[in-house]
């Protein structure tokens, strides 16, 4: 298990800009980092805050000046960025390029590399994102270890499992706001509701952090809920009213466009 003597990012876009900030922040976890020119204002920004950070507007120089590449461009042009490219075998490239399977990617790239697929979350740039690996690679793991914490995928499944889990962030925030909403309806200024659905969900989310291991969340979920009283309630009427079934048949679907 090593991480990266000099890793290199084609695309610097989002998940770029989170990831090499995760990975530079003190203590420094690289050495050395490329990235693309493009996007131009986040490379830019990206080497005027981490001088380990060098930009290159030639991809090719990228792979062959790293060990370990990450391909961090959207779907839609990943074929057409990467079959030009010529990689070394036994090269490692980590692919975070959605909705794209592992054979496509080897065919494209062409070589026989060590390649891996990740899933990381904008919360890489703080060191806390949990990120889905497959196939498991020490390499890969120790990389996003340093960015939070790896979960690695034993088959194609499990990852796909995951992915669709990663999809539930926007109504993570979209439950907070409906419900922001609703108390602006009844007369609270958004700005109250806003400060108190924060930290409830907040607090929360560190519980079932503190304790995941051992609880199932029902369990959590019961323990919130004093036997008739109010929080059985909404969670009963979001049960019996479809909320539930909503959310299950939005998993199944997005499950179906990941899987193809
Ligand atoms: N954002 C996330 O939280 C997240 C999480 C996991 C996975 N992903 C996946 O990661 C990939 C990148 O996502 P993103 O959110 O970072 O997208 P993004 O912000 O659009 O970044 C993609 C970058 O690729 C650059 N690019 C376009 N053509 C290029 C080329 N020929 N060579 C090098 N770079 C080129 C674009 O530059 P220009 O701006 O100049 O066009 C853009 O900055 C996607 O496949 C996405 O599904 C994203």
């Amino acid at each position: 298990m090593s991480l990266p003597r000099k890793i290199g990012f084609i695309g610097t876009g989002a998940i770029t800009d989170a990831m090499v900030r995760g990975l530079l922040a003190e203590p420094v976890a690289v050495p050395q980092v490329m990235v693309s020119l493009r996007n131009a204002e986040t490379s830019a920004r990206l080497a005027g805050d981490f001088p380990p950070v060098l930009v290159s507007g030639d991809n090719q120089a990228i792979v062959d000046g790293c060990d370990t590449v990450v391909l961090a461009i959207r779907p839609q042009i990943a074929e057409e960025v990467v079959r030009p490219l010529r990689f070394r075998d036994g090269q490692k490239v980590v692919s975070v390029v959605a909705a794209t399977g592992r054979d496509a990617l080897l065919d494209w790239i062409g070589a026989d590399v060590r390649l891996t697929q990740a899933i990381p979350l904008p919360f890489v740039a703080g060191r806390k994102g949990v990120t889905a690996v497959f196939p498991p690679d020490p390499d890969t793991a120790a990389l996003f270890n340093v960015l939070g914490n790896a979960v690695e995928c034993e088959t194609k499944a499990e990852y796909d499992l995951l992915a669709a889990a990663s999809a539930l962030m926007a109504t993570y925030f979209g439950i907070m706001h409906r419900t922001t909403e609703w108390l602006a309806g009844k007369g609270l200024p958004e700005e109250k509701g806003r400060a108190y659905l924060a930290p409830l969900f907040a607090g929360l989310s560190e519980t079932a952090l503190s304790a995941w291991r051992d609880t199932d969340f029902i369990e959590f979920s019961r323990e919130f809920a004093t036997k008739g009283g109010l929080n059985e309630q909404v969670f009963k009427d979001f049960e019996e009213n479809g909320g539930s079934r909503a959310l299950t048949d939005a998993l199944d679907r997005v499950l179906e466009r990941i899987t193809g």
